[in-house]
């Protein structure tokens, strides 16, 4: 459907039955961009690339309480659904589903659930027990509910692509899962919703996960191998000095696939660190070239 403008409309439904009556309606490919809301310049670039890729792109907006543990920010995060709208007809998005709590699980918490397997329990598992049990099954749901052709997800969020891309193959889900590139600001700083939890000072510090990143990247490209990639990241990163100052959680080199760290090749290094009351995580794709030979 076309506003008087020329540029298409976005549907904004709140149930299942409009959801279902909307993606009816969508001629061609679809792909969905799942949110918790409080949209920024990297979901953006997620919406661009959906839209490259699909036909139509539906965007989904529910804070999932599921993944959220008992002291977790589900309370503070940040809801700004107005705003995200906006982004969404700007990016002229189809269809938006931005249901209530009970629409999505209408006889309270579900009892059957996800189980994401022994790598749910690693990283960001080990940190927060019961995250991604709780991200798969409403990634489960909300592919269900919207039946996309495409699903895309940002590669900061790695633990969660990967487990997803595991889920959609090991569960015949029949969807494409699409991992697109972190944006960061100009100093390195990955975007995401909760850096606006940040004082000045904390979004000073919290460079430091970048830092660690890029020094860990160029290690490994200058031969200097895992240990030496490893050791380089933790030397950037530094160590916690004030009130400001980050607080190392994991720092960690694996395959692309989260496996133990190959000896040489691609991989990946992630970083998972608190600055001040905020959990923040990024990671790198590194390339562990061999040592030059003279
Ligand atoms: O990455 C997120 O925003 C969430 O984990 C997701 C995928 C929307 C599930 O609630």
């Amino acid at each position: 459907m076309s506003g008087r403008s020329g540029i298409p409309m976005t549907t904004v439904v709140p149930d299942r039955q409009a959801l279902a009556a909307a993606r009816k309606s969508l001629p061609g490919s679809v792909a969905v961009v799942m949110t918790m809301g409080a949209l920024h310049a990297g979901h953006e670039t997620l919406l661009r690339a959906a839209a490259e890729r699909a036909d139509h792109v539906l965007v989904t907006i529910f804070v999932n309480p599921l993944q959220f543990g008992p002291n977790e920010d589900f309370d503070r995060y940040p809801r700004t659904l107005e705003a995200d709208l906006e982004i969404c007809r700007a990016a002229g998005v189809a269809v938006v589903f931005a249901p209530a709590r009970d629409e999505i699980y209408p006889g309270g918490e579900p009892m059957v659930r996800v189980d994401p397997g022994p790598l749910g329990g690693q990283l960001e598992g080990q940190s927060r027990p019961g995250f991604f049990n709780g991200v798969l099954t409403v990634v489960l749901k909300l592919i269900q509910l919207t039946r996309p052709d495409f699903a895309f997800f940002g590669e900061k969020d790695y633990q969660q692509l990967t487990l997803v891309r595991r889920m959609a193959r090991d569960l015949d889900l029949g969807v494409e899962i699409v991992g697109v590139p972190t944006v960061r600001e100009p100093d390195g700083l990955a975007l995401s919703s909760r850096n606006r939890y940040l004082s000045a000072p904390e979004r000073e510090a919290a460079v430091r996960l970048s830092a660690a990143l890029r020094a860990g990247a160029t290690a490994a490209a200058d031969g200097l191998g895992a240990a030496g990639a490893l050791s380089a990241a933790r030397a950037a990163f530094g160590t916690p000095v004030g009130v400001a100052a980050p607080k190392l959680d994991y720092l960690v080199l694996t395959d692309p696939d989260l496996g133990p760290a190959p000896d040489g090749g691609p991989a990946r290094l992630l970083v998972a660190a608190w600055v001040g009351q905020t959990r923040l995580i990024d990671n790198a794709a590194i390339d562990l070239v061999p040592p030059a030979t003279t």
